[in-house]
C-alpha cells in the first residue's frame, strides 16, 4: 500500500506479537474427528483445526494495546468500582465514536444481535413492513419477532453469481418504491440497509444508491437504518470502485455513509476487531434514552474492558487507510488465487470468498448437501475448516442458490495460510468426482434447534 511518500509501502500495517501454535493432525485423526462430528464441520473440536474460515466474526487477532487493556484490570473489588469503570469506558468510547461516525448518540451493547433486538423493539411496529437488502438472519429474526415482515428489495444483480457488477449489495429502487406504493408509508416502519451484504457474497452498497434510498425514504418520512458491521470494508470498496471517491479517505466515506442514515446497529466483532461488543447509534435524544433503558433491562451492556477494546480498535483502524486496505487485499488475494479455475462469486467481496457449491459439485443431487459435503472433503484432506456461512435468505433459497463461504478473519492469517487454502480448493476441484454427498440423519427426539448430523451417501 502506497502512502504517497516516495518508496513507502505498508502492505501489512502490523506485525506478529503473540502467536497461537496450531496442532498438525494426520488424515486418520481428521477422519475420526469428522465421523465424530457427523460430517458437520461446525461441530469439529477447535484443536483439530488448522486454518479456520468458519467466520470473520469475533475471531480477528487483537492488538497489543487491546491485549493490555483486556488484561490490565485485576479483579474489581466492588460493584461501585465496576460501575465507575463502566462509566469511564462508556464516556471515552462515546467520544471517539461520535467523532468518527458523526452520530450524536450511541449505546454500546454486547453484540450485533443485541443491538438489533433493542433497536427493532423500539422502531419496528407490529403489522408493518421493513424493506431491506437481503438482511442478515438475526436482523430478520428480530424484525419478525417485533411482529413485522421483511421485504427483500436487494437488486437482482445480487442473484447473478458471476456478473462483474461492482455494487451487488445495492437496493433496487423500483422494488423499494413499489413497497411504498402498494402498502402506503404508514405500513413501513423503516428501511434497513446492510453494508457489504454478507449473505450474497460480501458485496458493497454504493453511496449513489444509498443517497437515492434516503431520498425515497425521506419523501415518505420513513427512517433509514444501517446494519453497519462491515462499514469499513464497504467504504474501502466504494473508494476503489465508485466514481468520484477514489481520492476520498475511508474516514470521509464512513462519515458520508452514516450521514445518509438516521441510525445504525453494528456488531463490532467484524470490522472493529473485538471478541465482544456492538453499538446502536442514533441522532435523536428520545431514541437514545429508550435504547439505553432497553439495553439496561435486557442486560446487554458490555463490560468496561470490551468498551475500551472497541475504542482502541477504532483508533487503530482509522489511523489511516492502510489497515482496511490490507484487510480487503488479503481477501482479494485468496479470491484471485481461485478466480478462473473455481466457480466463485464475482466480484471479490469484503470479508470472504464464496463458492457456488452447485457449480462445484453438479453431479450431486440437490438434497445431498453440496456445501457441507465439500467442506467435509476439504477438512479431511487438509484440516482447513469451511462452513456454509449464514443461512440463505428466502430469495436465494427460492432460486436454488447453494453457497460455501470462506470467511477470512482479520489480521489472523498469513499469506502462507491462504496459499494452503487455495491449493486445497484447487485440488478438491480437480478431484471433485470423488466427493461424496451427505444425507441428514434424523433421530427421534431431536428438535429443529439441534445441529444437523450427516452420513455419507
Ligand atoms: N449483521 C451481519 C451482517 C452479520 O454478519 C452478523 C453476524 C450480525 C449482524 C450479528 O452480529 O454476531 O455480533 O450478533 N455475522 C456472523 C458471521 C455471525 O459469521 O457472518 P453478532
Amino acid at each position: 500500500m502506497e502512502d504517497g511518500s516516495p518508496g513507502a509501502r505498508f502492505s501489512a500495517p502490523y506485525e506478529i506479537a503473540v502467536v497461537r501454535p496450531l496442532r498438525q493432525t494426520t488424515a486418520e485423526q481428521r477422519e475420526v474427528a469428522l465421523k465424530a462430528a457427523y460430517y458437520n464441520t461446525e461441530l469439529l473440536p477447535q484443536e483439530m483445526i488448522y486454518v479456520d474460515l468458519k467466520t470473520d466474526s469475533g475471531v480477528s487477532s487483537i492488538s497489543t494495546p487491546q491485549l493490555s487493556t483486556l488484561m490490565g484490570f485485576g479483579p474489581l473489588e466492588s460493584g461501585m468500582e465496576m460501575a465507575a469503570e463502566g462509566n469511564r469506558a462508556f464516556t471515552m468510547l462515546g467520544e471517539s465514536f461520535r467523532q468518527i461516525f458523526g452520530f450524536s448518540h450511541m449505546v454500546p451493547v454486547s453484540q450485533g444481535r443485541a443491538a438489533e433486538r433493542v433497536w427493532t423493539k423500539i422502531h419496528v411496529k407490529p403489522d408493518t413492513l421493513v424493506p431491506g437488502n437481503m438482511l442478515f438472519p438475526s436482523t430478520r429474526m428480530h424484525i419478525e419477532s417485533s411482529g413485522a415482515q421483511v421485504v427483500d428489495v436487494i437488486s437482482e444483480a445480487a442473484h447473478d453469481l458471476y456478473s462483474d457488477e461492482p455494487f451487488k449489495g445495492n437496493v433496487d429502487l423500483d422494488k423499494l418504491e413499489a413497497v411504498f406504493k402498494e402498502h402506503g408509508r404508514e405500513r413501513v416502519s423503516c428501511v434497513y440497509v446492510e453494508l457489504c451484504v454478507n449473505s450474497c457474497g460480501g458485496h458493497p452498497v454504493s453511496l449513489g444508491n444509498l443517497k437515492e434510498v434516503k431520498k425515497i425514504a425521506a419523501a415518505h418520512e420513513v427512517p433509514v437504518f444501517l446494519d453497519a458491521c462491515r462499514i469499513l470494508e464497504n467504504s474501502y470498496l466504494i473508494q476503489q470502485r465508485e466514481e468520484g471517491y477514489g481520492r476520498r479517505s475511508i474516514q470521509e466515506i464512513v462519515r458520508e455513509t452514516c450521514s445518509l442514515s438516521d441510525g445504525c446497529t453494528m456488531s463490532a466483532l467484524k470490522d472493529f476487531l473485538v471478541p465482544v461488543g456492538g453499538i446502536i447509534a442514533m441522532r435523536d435524544g428520545a431514541s437514545y434514552q429508550k435504547a439505553y433503558f432497553q439495553s439496561f433491562f435486557n442486560g446487554s451492556q458490555p463490560p468496561s474492558t470490551a468498551m475500551d477494546a472497541m475504542r482502541i480498535a477504532l483508533q487503530e483502524v482509522f489511523a489511516g487507510d492502510a489497515y482496511v486496505a490490507s484487510r480487503v487485499a488479503q481477501v482479494n488475494y485468496l479470491w484471485r488465487r481461485l478466480k478462473g479455475d473455481i466457480p466463485i462469486l464475482k466480484p471479490s467481496g469484503g470479508h470472504g470468498v464464496f463458492i457456488d457449491a452447485k457449480s462445484f459439485l453438479p453431479q450431486l443431487a440437490d438434497d445431498h448437501h453440496r456445501a457441507e459435503a465439500l467442506a467435509a472433503f476439504v477438512y479431511r484432506v487438509s484440516g482447513i475448516r469451511l462452513t456454509k456461512g449464514p443461512p440463505l435468505a428466502p430469495s436465494q433459497t427460492k432460486r436454488g442458490t447453494q453457497l460455501l463461504r470462506l470467511a477470512v478473519p482479520a489480521r489472523r492469517y498469513l499469506q502462507a495460510h491462504l496459499d494452503d487454502v487455495a491449493e486445497v480448493i484447487l485440488d478438491a476441484y480437480a478431484h471433485r468426482d470423488e466427493i461424496k454427498g451427505l444425507k441428514r440423519i434424523e433421530k427421534p427426539g431431536r428438535s429443529k434447534y439441534d445441529p444437523a448430523l450427516f452420513e455419507q451417501v
